[in-house]
């Protein structure tokens, strides 16, 4: 099995789509710069979704069009309906996601449809994104836990992964998203999903609220999971997801995996200065 994992960066989305401060659009840039010279592959910077629902995340096209992109790094953006889709694709996003949630509470939360009612919307969003070739990547949220509807069942998300992952996305994101999930409850789910979308199109993005994400990393690195989510500083949060803190930081769980003796690619004093800047921009610091 594969020594290589790949962390894919969510600090300039997951991380500070919950921050209350408006964080000014060039020290999102400047954070994206940085990250650029850190290693990564993937880097999640915009969502385009409405700026009633999150206002932080208003000027994602100016972030697309104003950072240095470098070459080899696909910058992704949330893209939840088609209105997304053609923003998305104005600021010249490398790659869209979908997002839904294998819990009906949050679901309603936070994109104000139900299950079923999201993964219709979400059809057109991968049918137009085929046909440009643009890859999409779907996340299925509160795989262990929902704050509206308590423990999710396993067989549930595996139901809404194997949709995503029929319709055509290309990983499937596995989202802890309040931090409750144990190393026993994330395999337990992970089981179920392998049976319907394989390891090699899996991704792990747990949220640390309980300190337990590098558990479930490691967990979910047992049954072959070799790509993580995480954000710089272990910024973030959803602010549909009641205690949703912050997500796993991005240098612990690179110091993590390069003590298991898995290769990330990173660089980690790029690293550490990202984190500095991601934990600078938090709300607490600037007030
Ligand atoms: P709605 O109110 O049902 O939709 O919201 P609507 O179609 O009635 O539109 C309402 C208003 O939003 C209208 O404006 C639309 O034009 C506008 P108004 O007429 O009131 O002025 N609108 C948009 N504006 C900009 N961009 C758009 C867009 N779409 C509609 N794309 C909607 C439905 C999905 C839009 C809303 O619920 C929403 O934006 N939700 C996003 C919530 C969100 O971003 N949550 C955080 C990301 S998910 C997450 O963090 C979890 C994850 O990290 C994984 C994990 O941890 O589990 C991915
Ligand atoms: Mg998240």
């Amino acid at each position: 099995m594969s020594n290589t994992v790949e962390i894919f960066e969510m600090g300039p989305r997951d991380g500070l789509q919950n921050e209350k401060r408006q964080i000014p659009t060039s020290e999102k840039i400047a954070l994206v710069d940085c990250l650029s010279k850190a290693g990564f592959k993937r880097i999640e910077v915009a969502s385009f979704v409405s700026p009633k629902w999150v206002p932080q995340m208003a000027d994602s096209a100016e972030v697309l069009g104003g950072i240095t992109r470098a070459e080899g790094i696909s910058y992704a953006a949330l893209t939840p309906n088609m209105r997304g889709f053609a923003g998305a694709v104005a600021a010249k996003a490398d790659e869209i996601a979908i997002f839904g949630s294998a819990s009906e509470g949050f679901s309603k939360a936070n994109i104000n449809a139900t299950i079923a009612e999201s993964l219709e919307r979400f059809a057109p969003v991968v049918a137009a994104a085929k046909e440009i070739d643009l890859p999409v990547r779907g996340y299925v949220s509160c795989v262990t836990d929902c704050p509206y509807d308590g423990p999710t069942p396993p067989e549930k998300v595996a139901e809404v992964a194997k949709h995503l992952f029929d319709a055509g996305c290309y990983e499937i994101s596995l989202g802890d998203t309040i931090g409750q999930g144990t190393p026993e409850s994330i395999s337990a789910m992970l089981k179920a999903v392998l049976e319907v979308v394989p390891a090699g199109k899996l991704a792990g993005h747990y949220h640390d609220t309980a300190g337990r994400a590098l558990a479930n990393i490691e967990a979910s690195l047992e049954l072959g999971v070799r790509v993580f989510d995480a954000a710089v500083g272990g910024l973030g949060g959803c602010p549909y997801a009641p205690g949703a803190k912050g997500n796993v930081a991005t240098e612990a769980v690179d110091a993590r995996l390069k003590a298991l003796g898995y290769e990330t690619g990173l660089d980690t004093a790029v690293l550490a200065q990202a984190a500095e800047m991601a934990r600078a921009m938090r709300s607490s610091k600037a007030q």
